[in-house]
């Protein structure tokens, strides 16, 4: 195998069986699409060079700066694409959290522009949030940048309808699988192999994967924001279903430690929720099966990168992977009903209670939010190192009344749930956070 180029071997990646050893599916075979072995590392390869190619050559005329509003695998693959045609590259994201791929960046030379936003997501109905403001900006007629925007972009969806869905279908002898199930972050590639799928065989079952409420999986949306997403369309899936962090890492060990898969979390997600999902249905084709013995169905999962940027996002999660003693105090381990029980305060509430006791206002928002607008004299605890805080014990005296604070009140009421699990007596979260604080009205401070 020659290539001219690196980016040439984009693409064309393995479609590799999983053991049924492994998987327990008596009646289908699984399959995983090993996204994970484009050149750069991940399945946003296909999209990052789709995206990009066709305003390289004016952007390396006109000096431009290619950007994109992504915090891991489109900006690694945009990185290096950029540096191949001599041209810089910006990152812009509200939240670096995975620290690997933000060095990784710096590596490869990449500028890092950190703004503040609600969530991880884009949302572009949002007039106020920097980041919608940026995305504005850089998609205004006459922008000097090649922006990619991958939100947005259908030639993010393109790449996948051209390529990834089309060697799907040839490596499984011109067939569609009865199931393909694919994490969704921009949702570019499932709503791009979902297209080509439908169109060998409506009958095709397409599974979105999301991450679970407040949890985090690096790459892909949760429940409440996948529906934020510019190329995101509910028709597009027969069932959307959440994956938590634990769910994702324990997929991730058993596709490295048995399958010899180095996935990253998404992959172990996607193996995860495939088993889950189909497991129930390959119980009843036992039984339809005792007509036809010969049909044995067939399902896809996509592999979207690789384990070892994700190292330390384990180790958070599972010291035990990493022979060091398991987590303490951890909010993952609180029930619903707890978290619903958390102390909590309204607005107006907690305007009269700032006034009278003076609690400690912790805001657990990324620095860069706290620093765009925040209550006065609140103190930024960023959520992560707040986390940490917390394993080690009450991180407040517990004569100190605490008020926690967090873009809409979720994250807040869970650690209001666990302080007060933890014997603290007056800890309160702010119901419906920041944005319900902004508006009722109430004053918010820059720093
Ligand atoms: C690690 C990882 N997995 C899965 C996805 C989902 O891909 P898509 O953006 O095509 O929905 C992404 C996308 O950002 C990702 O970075």
């Amino acid at each position: 195998m020659r290539y001219e180029s690196i980016t040439e071997a984009i693409g064309n990646t393995p479609l590799v069986r999983i053991d049924p050893a492994v998987h327990g599916l008596r009646h289908i075979d699984l399959y995983a699409k090993l996204e994970l072995l484009n050149p750069f590392g991940s399945v946003k390869d296909r999209a990052a060079w789709n995206m990009a190619r066709p305003g390289l050559a004016a952007a390396a005329e006109h000096g431009s700066q290619v950007v994109e509003l992504s915090s891991g695998n489109t900006a690694k693959a945009l990185a290096v694409i950029a540096g191949m045609h001599g041209l810089p590259f910006k990152s812009v994201t509200n939240r670096m959290r995975i620290p690997e791929i933000k060095d990784l960046l710096l590596l490869l030379g990449a500028d890092i522009e950190e703004l503040p936003g609600q969530s991880e997501c884009l949302d572009p109905t949002n007039t106020e949030d920097p980041l919608t403001l940026f995305h504005r900006e850089l998609s205004e007629p006459g922008s000097s940048y090649l922006h990619t925007d991958q939100y947005f972009n259908p030639r993010n969806t393109e790449a996948h309808a051209t390529g990834t869905g089309p060697e799907i279908v040839k490596d499984l002898d011109g067939r569609a699988p009865d199931w393909f199930v694919a994490c969704v972050g921009t949702a570019g590639s499932s709503t791009g192999v979902a297209r080509v799928l439908r169109e060998h065989d409506p009958r095709v079952q397409v599974v979105g994967l999301v991450a679970a409420k407040s949890d985090f999986i690096p790459g892909i949306r949760t429940l409440d924001e996948v529906h934020e997403v510019g190329l995101f369309d509910p028709a597009t899936y027969d069932t959307v279903e959440s994956v938590t962090s634990d769910e994702a890492i324990e997929g991730m060990l058993t596709l490295a430690r048995r399958c010899g898969i180095l996935a990253g979390p998404t992959g172990g997600a996607a193996y995860f929720g495939t088993v889950r999902h189909l497991g129930s249905l390959d119980a009843q084709l036992t039984e339809s099966q005792q007509s036809d013995p010969g049909a044995r169905r067939s399902a896809v999962f996509i592999v979207c990168d690789r384990i070892e940027s994700y190292l330390s996002y384990t180790r958070r999660r599972r010291p035990d992977l990493f022979r060091q003693p398991p987590r303490r105090n951890d909010p993952a381990d609180l029930t619903d009903a707890e978290v619903a029980a958390a102390p909590a305060v309204d607005t107006p509430d907690a305007q009269k209670w700032i006034e009278r006791d003076r609690p400690l206002v912790v805001d657990l928002r990324s620095p860069f939010a706290y620093a765009a607008l925040h209550i006065e004299g609140a103190i930024n605890i960023v959520d992560e190192l707040f986390d940490e805080l917390v394993r080690g014990g009450l991180p407040f005296s517990t004569r100190q009344p605490v008020l926690l604070v967090c873009p809409v009140g979720e994250q807040s009421a869970r650690y209001a749930a666990l302080l007060t699990r933890m014997g603290h007596p007056d800890v309160r979260s702010l119901t419906g956070g920041v944005i319900a604080w902004r508006d009722a009205g109430a004053p918010l401070v820059r720093d």
